[in-house]
C-alpha cells in the first residue's frame, strides 16, 4: 500500500496565490464584461529589457549552429554569469563573495523551498509573520511542524512583524536554528537597517544558527544607507545564505533565472557535533537534482549587467516605484494607514476590517485584485497587500475605482 507523506495533510487547502487566482477566475466568469485590474501577485508587466532580449536572440542563434551549439552546461551556472554576479552584485558593494559561491537556478521560489532539505528534520525554525508562504509550507511538508491551529503551526517560532516593531521582527526569546528573513519585505514592504541586520548576524553567530536571507526585492532600495545584501554585514559569511532573483530586477518572472549565494564559511553540524560545509552540501544537492538554467537565459541574465541593461532595468523599477508612490498617496488620502512602497513594490494597508472581506470589496466594487494579508499569516489579519506591478495607466485607473468604492469608509 502506497502511503502519503502525512505532513502534506497539515497544509492549508491550497497555495495562497492559487486560491486567489481561482476566486478571480470565478468572478470574471460571473461578470465577463468587467475589466479586472490585478494588483495581487507580484508579477511584472513590463517586457524584458531590450539588452536582455538581444543577448537572448544571439544565444539562441548560437544554439542553432553546429560550431557554437551547447548541450548540458555546468549545474551551478556558466562562469560568465557567476563571475559578473560576484563582482557586480557583491564585491562592488564591499561584500566578499566569490563566483564559486553563486548557484544559478531557475527561480528563488524553488531555492528557498529546497534549501531546508539539507538541514536536520528536527531543527527549530524561526519564520516571520506575515511571511511569503513558501518558507512555512515547505517546512510543514518536511515534517518540521505540528498541526495547524488558530492560524499557526505548532513547533514553529513565529517572528511577529507588527506596527509596534516597525514590521521588522526582534530577536527570538529562545534558541532557534534556521531563521528566515526577507528584506525589502514581502509582503509588508518594510526594510531593515544595517544595525538591526547586524544584530541578527551576531545572534546567529552566537547560537550557531543559520539565516536564510531572501533579497529578491533588493533592486527597489533607493536609500543607499540600507544594505542590499546580508553579506555587507560583518560576520555574515559564516551564518547566512542569500537568495536573489532576476524576476523582479529584470522582468524574468516568465523567463526564469535566479541565484543563491552559499558562502564557503557557513557550517552546519551533525548531532555528534561534527562540522560540515553548507556549501558542499548544497553543491551536492544542486548537482544531483538540477541540470542548470538554459544557456540563452543565462546570456540574457548576463546582459542585465551591461550599461544598457542596467539603465533599462532601472527605468522599469523606477516605473514600478512611481506606481507604488501613487498607491500609497491615494490610500493614505482615503484614510488608510500603509507602509512599504518606497523601497519595495508592495504596500501593506491596514484595512481595519477582515482581510478577505476587503479583498472581496475591492474585487466586487472596484474590480481590482489585491492580496489578503491574513493569507501571509496571523499578523496579517486586517491588512491587504497591494502590488505596484502593473502599468501606470492601469494603476491610476485602479486607484480611481478604489477611491470611488472606498470614499468615506475608512
Ligand atoms: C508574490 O506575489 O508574493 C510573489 O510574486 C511570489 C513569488 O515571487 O513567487
Amino acid at each position: 500500500m502506497i502511503r502519503v507523506n502525512e505532513h502534506y495533510l497539515k497544509l492549508q487547502a491550497s497555495y495562497l496565490f492559487s486560491d486567489i487566482a481561482r476566486r478571480v477566475a470565478a468572478f470574471q466568469k460571473a461578470h465577463p464584461g468587467k475589466e479586472i485590474i490585478k494588483l495581487g501577485i507580484g508579477d511584472v508587466t513590463r517586457p524584458l529589457p531590450p539588452a536582455c532580449v538581444e543577448a537572448f536572440h544571439r544565444a539562441v542563434d548560437e544554439m542553432a549552429a553546429a560550431e557554437s551549439f551547447r548541450g548540458y552546461g555546468p549545474e551551478q551556472g556558466y562562469p560568465f554569469l557567476r563571475e559578473k554576479i560576484a563582482r557586480e552584485d557583491f564585491q562592488r558593494r564591499g561584500a566578499p563573495i566569490e563566483a564559486d559561491e553563486i548557484f544559478v537556478s531557475d527561480g528563488s521560489k524553488c531555492d528557498v523551498a529546497n534549501i531546508q532539505e539539507i538541514f536536520a528534520a528536527d531543527v527549530t525554525v524561526a519564520i516571520p509573520d506575515p511571511v511569503y508562504p513558501v518558507y512555512l509550507d515547505t517546512n510543514v511538508m518536511a515534517g518540521r511542524t505540528g498541526a495547524f491551529a488558530d492560524g499557526r503551526y505548532a513547533g514553529v517560532v513565529y517572528l511577529d512583524s507588527t506596527r509596534e516593531n516597525g514590521y521588522v521582527p526582534g530577536l527570538p526569546g529562545r534558541d532557534v536554528d534556521l531563521i528566515y528573513l526577507c528584506f525589502p519585505n514581502n509582503p509588508t514592504g518594510a526594510v531593515i537597517s544595517r544595525e538591526r541586520l547586524q544584530a541578527w548576524v551576531d545572534y546567529a553567530r552566537e547560537r550557531r544558527a543559520l539565516i536564510l536571507y531572501d533579497a529578491a526585492y533588493e533592486t527597489f532600495i533607493r536609500d543607499e544607507r540600507l544594505p542590499h545584501s546580508i553579506f555587507e554585514i560583518e560576520g555574515a559569511r559564516e551564518v547566512a545564505i542569500e537568495f536573489r532573483s532576476f524576476s523582479k530586477t529584470a522582468g524574468f518572472t516568465g523567463t526564469r533565472c535566479a541565484y543563491t549565494v552559499v558562502p564557503k564559511g557557513c557550517t552546519a553540524w551533525t548531532a555528534a557535533g561534527e562540522p560540515h560545509s553548507v556549501h558542499a552540501l548544497w553543491l551536492r544537492r544542486h548537482t544531483t537534482k538540477f541540470n542548470g538554467v538554459s544557456y540563452p537565459v543565462q546570456r540574457a541574465a548576463e546582459a542585465v549587467y551591461s550599461p544598457e541593461g542596467r539603465a533599462q532595468c532601472r527605468e522599469r523599477i523606477d516605473g514600478y516605484l512611481r506606481n507604488a508612490a501613487l498607491i500609497r498617496r491615494e490610500m493614505t488620502d482615503l484614510g488608510y494607514e500603509c507602509i512599504g512602497g518606497d523601497h519595495s513594490p508592495y504596500l501593506w494597508v491596514d484595512t481595519r476590517m477582515d482581510s478577505w472581506a476587503f479583498f472581496d470589496l475591492l474585487l466586487e466594487k472596484a474590480n481590482v485584485v489585491c492580496t489578503p494579508g491574513v493569507g501571509f499569516g496571523r499578523c496579517g489579519a486586517g491588512y491587504v497587500r497591494i502590488s505596484a506591478f502593473n502599468d501606470f495607466e492601469k494603476v491610476a485607473l485602479a486607484m480611481e475605482r478604489i477611491r470611488a468604492a472606498l470614499r468615506g469608509r475608512a
